[in-house]
């Protein structure tokens, strides 16, 4: 489909006002100035964390972080795609919507995506059919039966087989015209080192079918038949998915509009559990449990917990702690946000897959009932890493735990309930361990604190490093992708038992690829900058709030995303009349920050920006942040240049010493300038 013209875009966002739009879902409590409240239409909630702003024409629920503009309200309110809401919005406000394809490289990506989605699509519909009737399948089809996959289970979830034969799937795919590069793009395939070959990544594997909240497949998980290793490979990222933000039967489970919500680890836990009554569960996809992903349970609707089900070996357990950390880091920060997570446990190490098998449904209603909250779960959690066979505490380590984890929360009496046991089994006064708690968190917030005067607004660097070791972890190495290649002396097609199957090395929980680029990764000072920036719109076009020499650059940026983003800005700028936030937000989701999508990550920066009500505060703190990173680049550049001084004569010197000067200068300038704040 063609692209709709800026222009149109412009003039709908400027007819349909966010209030009289989002008006018609939301019943505003407060209104104080050009500010909104009242309760979000994306989470359940009791106190409304719905904020919209009439000025910048924008919303955003600080409970589960939703925020842009009209026309990304009605795709989230009436799931419609873009195209779809700007019609939506075009009949109602009296707009025209004509297609034009004028920006061929948008809709050239918007063609592909929509192709690897059918391509997808259609290749689902190929492994069910060799699942249904392939002679080949019949191991799959008695290993499904096995696992007790009867018809009407693997139709609800698509299960499907994917031949053991090379190039198989490919030349279905050829003969429905699809190209190499779709084929690449879609994550069914590898690409060899020289990148001139591709081949099937999915060979002999029971096939699940991964779909987004509308239904959509959009990557697979493939379980092996046998012994083969890895068991369960994964789609890696692609155009069209993101394993952070997307739960295993997500699409099936939001429909229960339950008010649980249970998330367990495996494929085949998800379907034991639907096939029992539990159509509310949904799995993680063998990824640590993200943000992206807490927030898609709490957007299901009516929910209002979330049962958590983790693995009981030493590496589910560990999963566990560093979700629940997450989470009550999130639940901290997103304040509205009333959901109640709590943790459940599988008696006898099981999955619960077995223990349905095995002790029944109505037993399994008892375990999920039987789940403790995060603090209760904590405290015992501390209590059995230092106990140990003979019921000896390791009571130093014990209490180290427990003031660890109370230091997590700042609620009182999360902190009582994790004391509590710990006060009795140490014959210690709860306050002191309490007060250890409070001490603990205060060093943490006063990092936090520190960050912030210097203008880098709310932490993520932690998150970020957080993202960045998991995706070490999660990357294999090379050669494991080479092993699935049929070796290149043999020609293409090939029987997948004749190649070597290599062992995959120990420490690799899945395999999927890395997925953040080195062009999203922006350091909290750039994104506070951008985000003051965008705050300050209005006033940066009115050229009189600033100095010239002071309006942001994209040399100001480091991060290439935020470089690209602040030019579009600049080049909408000089189009027309200025630009709205509401605008910019559609420039914006185009790119990602630190794996997250950059309008979630600078409206979310700008919400800070909305306490200021004087305008001349904004504006000296975005010029503090401003000369901070002017400074620092200087700092950069002096450095390197002292380096080369040192390796340089004659003329070469007389010019780096110049140069040199000239920083000092500058920077002089700026801190005169900053000094004047
Ligand atoms: P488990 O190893 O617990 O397997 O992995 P499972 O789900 O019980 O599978 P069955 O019952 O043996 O078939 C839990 C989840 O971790 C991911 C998958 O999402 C799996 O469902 N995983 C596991 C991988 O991605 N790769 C693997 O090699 C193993
Ligand atoms: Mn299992």
């Amino acid at each position: 489909m063609g692209r709709i013209p800026e222009r149109v875009i412009d003039e709908i966002l400027d007819k349909a006002d966010i209030e009289s739009v989002v008006g018609h879902y939301v019943s505003f409590t407060k209104r104080s100035g050009s500010n909104l409240k009242g309760l979000c239409p994306f989470h359940s909630e009791k106190t409304p964390s719905f904020n919209v702003n009439t000025q910048k024409n924008i919303y955003k629920c600080f409970g589960c972080g939703k925020g842009g503009n009209a026309i990304n309200f009605i795709m989230n309110i009436e799931s419609l795609s873009y195209p779809e809401a700007v019609k939506f919005l075009g009949a109602k406000y009296g707009v025209d919507v004509p297609e034009e394809d004028s920006d061929y490289r948008e809709s050239h990506i918007k063609q592909h995506k929509e192709r690897v989605r059918k391509l997808l699509s259609d290749a689902e519909a190929f492994f069910i059919d060799e699942f249904k009737h392939s002679p080949d399948a019949s191991v799959a089809r008695s290993y499904a039966a096995g696992r007790q996959l009867d018809p009407d289970t693997c139709d609800k979830f698509g299960i499907g087989y994917a031949p053991a034969e090379w190039g198989v799937l490919k030349s279905f795919l050829v003969k429905k015209g699809y190209t190499e590069q779709e084929m690449a793009d879609s994550g069914l395939f590898s690409v060899s080192s020289n990148g001139d070959k591709i081949f099937e990544l999915f060979r002999g594997r029971l096939m699940f079918p991964i779909k987004d909240a509308f239904g959509n497949t959009i990557a697979f998980g493939g379980r092996n038949l046998g012994k083969e290793l890895p068991k369960y490979i994964n789609s890696p990222d692609s155009a069209v998915y993101k394993k952070q933000d997307n739960l295993y039967a997500y699409n099936i489970a939001k429909k229960e509009r339950s008010k649980t919500l249970i998330v367990v680890e495996g494929y085949m836990d998800v379907i034991a559990m639907h096939k029992a009554g539990f159509s509310n569960t949904v799995a993680a996809l063998g990824t640590a449990f993200t943000d992206s992903q807490l927030r898609l349970c709490a957007r299901t609707g009516n929910c209002e917990e979330v049962v958590f089900f983790f693995d009981s070996d030493a590496a589910g357990q560990k999963a566990a702690l560093r979700a629940i950390q997450m989470m009550i880091k999130y639940l901290r920060r997103m304040s509205g946000m009333m959901i109640i997570i709590k943790i459940a446990k599988v008696p006898g190490g099981k999955d619960p897959d077995e223990f349905i098998r095995q002790n029944g449904t109505e037993a399994f209603a008892k375990v999920v009932e039987s789940a403790q909250t995060m603090s209760e779960y904590l405290a015992q959690r501390a209590y059995n890493d230092n106990v140990d066979e003979n019921d000896k505490l390791d009571t130093a380590r014990y209490l180290n735990d427990i003031c660890l984890y109370g230091s997590w929360t700042d609620d009182e009496i999360a902190r009582d309930i994790i004391a509590g046991e710990a006060s009795k089994k140490l014959n210690m006064r709860i306050e002191v361990i309490i007060n250890r708690m409070a001490g603990l968190a205060s060093n943490d917030r006063e990092r936090e604190a520190m960050m912030e005067a210097r203008g880098l607004g709310r932490m993520r660097e932690e998150e970020i490093e957080n993202r960045r070791s998991y995706q070490a972890q999660e990357q294999l190495p090379q050669e494991y992708y080479d092993s699935q290649v049929p070796p290149p002396e043999t020609g293409a097609l090939k029987k997948a038992e004749d190649v070597p199957q290599q062992d995959v090395p120990p420490g690799f929980p899945t395999f999927d690829q890395p997925q953040m680029s080195e062009d999203e990764i922006a350091d909290p000072m750039q994104i506070s900058l951008m985000a003051h920036a965008l705050s300050l719109n209005e006033l940066l076009c009115d050229k009189s709030m600033v100095d010239k020499e002071d309006i942001v650059r994209a040399g100001d940026f480091r991060c290439p995303n935020l470089k690209k983003m602040i030019r579009e800005y600049y080049e909408l700028y000089t189009e027309g009349t200025g630009v709205s936030v509401a605008r910019f937000i559609d420039v914006m989701s185009k790119y990602l920050l630190n794996g997250r999508p950059a309008e979630d990550v600078i409206l979310e920066a700008m919400t800070k920006c909305d306490r200021y009500s004087d305008s001349k505060v904004l504006r000296d703190m975005y010029l503090a942040i401003l000369y901070k990173v002017r400074l620092e680049q200087m700092t950069v550049k002096e450095e390197e240049l002292v380096k080369k001084m040192s390796l340089s004569m004659g003329e070469d010197r007389e010019h780096i010493i110049q140069d040199l000067k000239k920083i000092d200068l500058y920077k002089k300038k700026i801190k005169d300038k900053e000094s004047r704040i």
